[in-house]
């Protein structure tokens, strides 16, 4: 696509943690261009670099230096086809209608819409024929609209979980239990975070929301589309249990999960065929190439070798934070498979898969451009 023809978009929440990992992986995007920025009434009317306490290792980026935050309305984001919301969930419910209404296509991090039997629930890597069923969101509303939609992506810990969790479906049949302990990275919870007199030296067992948000998620993500395109099955063909266990670790970024897994068919597949399961996996964004999904990994999954990786602070920059990076994998002795997975809950856990799906939209039309 041309420099001139690349379209518009806007971040809403450009000020927080997700909000800034939007500039930065947006700064340089082939087709994509920073064009409005919105946050609270707090930031709006101040130039992005006032309004901003900038977290990230890398500068500020120069095309967002002269914009000055705007309120969250429609009005101040005509010209953006696509909405990116790294919206704080207390207000992204009601934002995001609006500018839905306004006929944007929104992209959500938040998890106000996550449980709407129209939006669809979408981890890149995973579950992108779900795009499908904006057309019945679209025709659902009153009236009926013709461009505007919201796709969620899903929380960050979820994410995690079910790329290598689809691989292991796409493999070897329906998962029906599956175990989870997270040790999940401050960043989380945006900035400023849990205190640190909170969380050095310690570990937190409880994340608030957390555990229920992993435990229904991934049944939306990981079942179909019904039969007449209008809403999802929630993987009823085969009941998914998932059970959840989160606790926040001093760890910057980086969610690590500790899982355990049971088929349905027997046998239950060796280690050595889940390695070879899961290096094998690839996705419709990897398919479709670079050109028209940029920001999509390599691999969704990469396996590591290492019995002690993989880590936060030494993995989860492996193809820019974009893949789900997994180790340990090993039988277990209450269920069948147990491994280790790690992401990076700012990048593949909301920025970037966010930033795919928009990509991927596009690649599909689902995006009018
Ligand atoms: N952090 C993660 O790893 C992660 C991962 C997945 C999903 N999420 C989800 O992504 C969303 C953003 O998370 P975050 O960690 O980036 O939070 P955050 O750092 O607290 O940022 C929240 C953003 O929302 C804006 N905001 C707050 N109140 C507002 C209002 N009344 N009107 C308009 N804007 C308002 C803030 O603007 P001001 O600066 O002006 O206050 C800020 O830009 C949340 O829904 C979160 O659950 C986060």
């Amino acid at each position: 696509m041309s420099e001139q023809a690349k379209i518009k978009i806007g971040i809403l929440g450009a000020t927080g943690t997700v909000g800034q990992r939007f500039i930065t992986l947006l700064a340089d995007h082939p087709f994509f261009e920073i064009a409005a920025l919105g946050a609270s009434a707090r930031s709006a009317g101040q130039p992005y670099p006032k309004a901003v306490k900038w977290k990230q290792t890398s500068p500020i980026p120069a095309c967002v230096k002269q914009l000055v935050v705007r309120e969250c309305a429609p009005e101040g984001f005509e010209d953006c086809k696509i909405i990116f919301s790294g919206l704080d969930q207390e207000v992204a419910g009601e934002i995001e209608i609006a500018f839905r209404l306004a006929e944007h296509a929104v992209f959500s991090n938040s998890k106000n819409h996550r449980r709407d039997p129209l939006v669809p629930l979408i981890v890149p890597t995973v579950n992108p024929s779900h795009l499908s069923v904006v057309t019945a969101q679209r025709l659902s509303l009153s009236p009926a609209l013709t461009k505007g939609f919201i796709v969620t992506n899903a929380n960050c810990s979820t994410t995690g979980l079910v790329v290598p969790l689809a691989a292991l479906e796409k493999a070897f049949g329906p998962i029906d239990k599956c175990l989870v302990t997270t040790l999940q990275a401050i960043s989380g919870g945006g900035y400023p975070g849990v205190p640190s007199l909170d969380i050095l030296d310690n570990v937190v067992p409880y994340i608030g929301g957390e555990e229920e948000k992993i435990e229904w998620e991934a049944a939306k993500i990981l079942g179909g589309i019904l039969p007449d395109g209008k809403g999802f099955d929630n993987h009823s063909h085969s009941p998914l249990t998932v059970s959840a266990a989160c606790n926040r670790v001093a760890v910057i970024d980086g969610h690590t999960e500790c899982v355990s897994v049971s088929f349905v068919n027997r046998p239950a597949p060796t280690p050595a065929q889940v390695v070879k399961a899961m290096e094998e996996y690839t996705s419709l964004a990897q398919e479709l190439g670079k050109e028209k999904v940029p920001s999509a990994p390599d691999s969704p999954l990469v396996v590591l070798e290492d019995q002690d990786r993989p880590q936060p602070r030494l993995d989860r920059n492996l193809q820019e934070g974009a893949c789900v990076v997994v180790g340990r994998i090993r039988e277990c002795p209450v269920l069948d498979i147990k491994f280790v997975c790690l992401s990076d809950n700012v990048r593949i856990g909301a920025a970037t898969s966010s930033i795919i799906n928009a990509e991927l939209a596009v690649a599909q039309g689902v995006v009018h451009v």
